[in-house]
Formats: C-alpha cells, structure tokens, sequence
C-alpha cells in the first residue's frame, strides 16, 4: 500500500466541481481534505462518494463543543470510513480522550488529530481570548495536550514542524498546510515552505491546495511536486 505525503485541499462550493477535480487524481498518489463549505453544502455523501472512489479523506471539521457531543460527531465521522479527522485542542484533554475513546481501538480506526491554535491567531486575537505566555508556547503545550489525551498528532505551519518533531516521536503526526511549490503563486499564504522544505523539517503529510487544484493539469502539478520531494 503506497502512502502518499499529499494531502489535496478540495476547497469546492459543490460536489460537482470537487469530482471534476477528484476525477483527475489517483487515489494511489495522494489523498483528499473535505472542510467545511463543502461538506456543508454536499454533506456526507461526497465524502461517501470520495470513499468509494478509493480515495483515503481527511475530514477537517475542526470539531470544538462538549465532550459527548464531539465524541459522538467524530463515532460519525469515523462510520463515514474517513482515514483522518479533527478537532480543537483547545476543547480541552477531556474532550479529547472521549473523541479518541470514540473513535475505537481497530487497526482501520481513523487517525484524530487536533488543531492547537489556528495560523491565523495573531497575538491581539490571542490576547482579547485572555490567553497568557506567547503563541509559541501555547502551541506546545496544546501539542503535549493533544499526545497526553491520547491523539495522533497535530495540524501545524511547516515552521513549527521542527520544534514540534522534537518534543514528539517519529509516530505523532505533523499535518502541514501553507506549502508551496517553488516559483508558484502565494496566494494569501503567508510564511510558506516548498513540499521538500516542510518533510525536512519533520511534516508527516502536507496539505496543499490551489498549487493543485488550480493547476491546468492537476496530476502534472502533483507528479512535479512527488519529484520536488525525491
Ligand atoms: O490552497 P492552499 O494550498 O493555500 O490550501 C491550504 C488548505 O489548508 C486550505 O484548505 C486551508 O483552509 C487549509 N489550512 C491552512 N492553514 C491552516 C489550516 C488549514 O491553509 N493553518
């Protein structure tokens, strides 16, 4: 079983446009990310469909709410036969363990990962929450939370990958979005790694979106991407 480092961010409006994409792609080279607007205009049926297709999903719906609820949001999301999903981790580390309680003990159980803080936190964001220290010791300390409640790893920007990769073993995933190939387009990322770059410094899969989906030919845009990270 190949085990692609891709993860490919379909940021559709419609499952139509998502399949346009997701036709083009081979399940064997890369996985899929269904987030919020388009699970929220399609629901479960694309991710369904996606399943069936062959494709492994991470499901980023960043559950946050009371334990017992995003427990038995992620018992659905895991019989939706997803490969990954998550939650915050600023739920705190009993809603965590009852998410991971929830999601079984087998071996094709979903990964559960956790958002510590979102990238787009800046320090006035940070400090309105009433959250005290700084951002980076925050993120830590959500991290170690997230191992101790028993997760699998953690959303984070290629630049915390190292630190991160260090305070966690080899088994603690390390999901990064904010990757760009070299001489694409930013877009609104800021602070960005190449693919290459973000796997050195510890990435376990990379998130990448429009380098992909905005491409003319999306497989192509991928083939370049696996040989980048040869
Ligand atoms: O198109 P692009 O490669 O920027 O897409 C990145 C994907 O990763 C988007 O789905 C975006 O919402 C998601 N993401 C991110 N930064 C985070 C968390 C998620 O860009 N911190």
């Amino acid at each position: 079983m190949s085990d692609p480092k891709i993860i490919v961010a379909l940021d559709y409006p419609t499952a139509d446009a998502a399949y346009a994409l997701s036709s083009q792609l081979d399940p064997q080279r890369c996985r899929l990310k269904v987030g919020k607007e388009l699970f929220t205009r399609s629901g479960p049926a694309v991710v369904e469909k996606l399943v069936n297709d062959g494709f492994d999903i991470f499901l980023d719906l960043k559950y946050h709410d009371i334990p017992n609820t995003v427990a038995k949001a992620c018992q659905a999301a895991a019989d939706l036969g997803v490969w990954m999903l998550n939650v915050h981790a600023q739920g705190g580390g009993a809603m965590m363990s009852a998410a991971r309680e929830a999601i079984g003990h087998s071996d094709d159980r979903p990964y559960l990962i956790a958002v510590t803080l979102l990238t787009s936190m800046d320090q006035t964001t940070f400090e309105q929450l009433g959250l005290q220290g700084s951002i980076a010791d925050t993120v830590l300390r959500l991290a170690k939370l997230t191992e101790d409640s028993g997760l699998d790893g953690v959303v984070c920007s290629a630049q915390e990958a190292t630190t991160l990769r260090g305070q966690h073993g080899d088994n603690f995933q390390l999901i990064t979005p904010g990757i760009r190939p070299a001489n694409s387009e930013q877009g609104d990322q800021h602070r960005t790694m190449t693919p290459k770059q973000a796997i050195d410094a510890g990435s376990s899969y990379l998130v990448i979106g429009r380098p992909i989906t905005a491409a003319t030919d999306p497989m192509a845009a991928l083939a370049a991407i696996e040989q980048s990270l040869i």
